[in-house]
C-alpha cells in the first residue's frame, strides 16, 4: 500500500495509541492528535503518550471540540477514536462530557476534513442489548447518553462524509481504560484488593483483543468499500463476565476478589458481534482467543506495576 497521510485522533488513548504505532511500523505518515485533558482517565492518557514519544512518536495537543482545526484538512485518512468512552460515566453530569467530546467533536472534524476518507469509531452499545447476533441492519436501541452520543455520531458521519462506521465491541488488552473490567479484575487480583462487580455477573460480552481491533481499523481504511458501510468489529464468541473471572483467576493463580454492586445503568445483559459482513468486505475477523489476548493485557499489568515499584 502507498503511504497516505493519516491523522488519527484519540492517539493518546488504548485503542489510539496502538493503532498509531501499527500505522507508523506499517511506513505511514501518520499525525497523532489528542487532547489528553480530555480523557476519562488523564493519568492514563499521559502515560500513554509517554509510550508513544519513547517510541519517537510525537502527539499533537488539539481539542477537537473547540480549538482550530485547518492544520487536520488535506489528510488521505481520518481515522476518528477520540471521545469520551464509558456507559456509566455517562449519565448525570458526564452526558454532557459525551455529547461535547463524542458529537460536537466529530461533527467539528467532519467539516474539518470534508474529502478525506473518514473512519470512525462507534461502539457495540448502539444497538442495547442482544438476544442473536446483531446485524448492522438491526433496529438500534441505545440506552445511555453515551450510546445514544455514538448514535448521533454515527448518523453525522453518514450524513456528511465518506465515511466508515465501526462498532468495536469491548476491546481489551495492554494499556486497556483503567475504568474497563478486566483492568480492574486484574489489578483487584494483584493488589487483593476488590473490585466492584455490577448486577449478577451474568452479563456477556463479545470482548475482543486490541490488535485484532487495529487490523480491522486498518483494513477499512485500505479497503474500497461504498461511504456509509456500517460494520461490527467484534469478536463473535461471547462470554461471561464470571467465566472471564475465572480465566483471569486460572491465569494468575488468584481469582480476582469482587464486591457486589447494583446493576449499572445501562449496563446491557449481552452484546453479540455478528460479523459476516466484516468477513466478507474487510477479509477480517478477531483471531485472538481470550487466554491469549489476557496473558497479554496480564504481562502488561505486571511490567507497569513493576516499573511504577521500582
Ligand atoms: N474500548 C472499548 O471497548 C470501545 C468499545 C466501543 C467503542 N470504543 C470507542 O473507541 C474509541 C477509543 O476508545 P478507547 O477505549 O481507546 O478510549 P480512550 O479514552 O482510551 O481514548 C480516547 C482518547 O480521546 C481523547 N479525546 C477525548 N476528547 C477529545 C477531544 N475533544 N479532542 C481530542 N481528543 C479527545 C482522550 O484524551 C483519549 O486519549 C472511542 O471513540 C470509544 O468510544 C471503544
Amino acid at each position: 500500500m502507498p503511504v497516505v497521510r493519516a491523522v488519527v485522533t484519540g492517539a493518546a488513548g488504548f485503542i489510539g495509541s496502538h493503532l498509531v504505532q501499527a500505522l507508523v511500523a506499517g511506513g505511514h505518515d501518520v499525525l497523532a492528535v489528542d487532547a489528553v485533558e480530555r480523557a476519562g482517565s488523564r493519568e492514563a492518557a499521559l502515560a500513554n503518550r509517554a509510550e508513544l514519544a519513547q517510541a519517537g512518536i510525537a502527539v499533537t495537543e488539539i481539542d477537537l471540540a473547540t480549538d482550530d482545526l485547518s492544520r487536520l484538512a488535506g489528510a488521505d485518512v481520518v481515522l476518528h477514536l477520540a471521545g469520551r468512552p464509558g456507559v456509566r460515566s455517562s449519565f448525570g453530569p458526564g452526558a454532557a462530557d459525551a455529547h461535547r467530546d463524542n458529537v460536537i467533536a466529530t461533527e467539528r472534524l467532519l467539516a474539518a476534513c470534508r474529502g478525506a476518507r473518514f473512519v470512525l469509531a462507534s461502539s457495540s452499545s448502539v444497538y442495547g442489548s442482544a438476544e442473536r447476533p446483531c446485524a448492522e441492519g438491526d433496529r438500534i436501541d441505545p440506552l445511555s447518553p453515551y450510546a445514544a452520543s455514538k448514535a448521533l455520531a454515527e448518523q453525522l458521519a453518514q450524513a456528511n462524509g465518506a465515511a466508515v462506521i465501526l462498532r468495536y465491541f469491548s476491546v481489551y488488552g495492554p494499556r486497556q481504560r483503567p475504568d474497563m473490567a478486566f483492568h480492574r479484575f486484574i489489578e483487584a487480583a494483584l493488589d487483593g484488593s476488590p473490585a466492584p462487580l455490577y448486577g449478577d455477573g451474568r452479563q456477556s460480552r463479545s470482548f475482543t483483543y486490541v490488535g485484532d481491533v487495529v487490523a480491522a481499523t486498518i483494513r477499512a481504511a485500505q479497503v474500497p468499500l461504498p461511504a456509509g458501510t456500517v460494520l461490527n468489529i467484534g469478536n463473535p464468541h461471547t462470554v461471561g463476565v464470571r467465566d472471564a473471572l475465572d480465566r483471569i483467576g486460572t491465569l494468575l493463580g488468584t481469582r480476582p476478589p469482587t464486591v457486589a454492586k447494583d446493576a449499572a445503568p445501562g449496563d446491557v445483559t449481552r452484546t453479540w458481534a455478528g460479523t459476516d459482513r466484516a468477513a466478507a468486505l474487510l477479509g477480517w475477523t478477531a483471531r485472538t482467543s481470550l487466554d491469549e489476548g489476557l496473558a497479554h493485557q496480564i504481562s502488561w499489568h505486571r511490567a507497569r506495576r513493576k516499573v511504577a515499584h521500582g
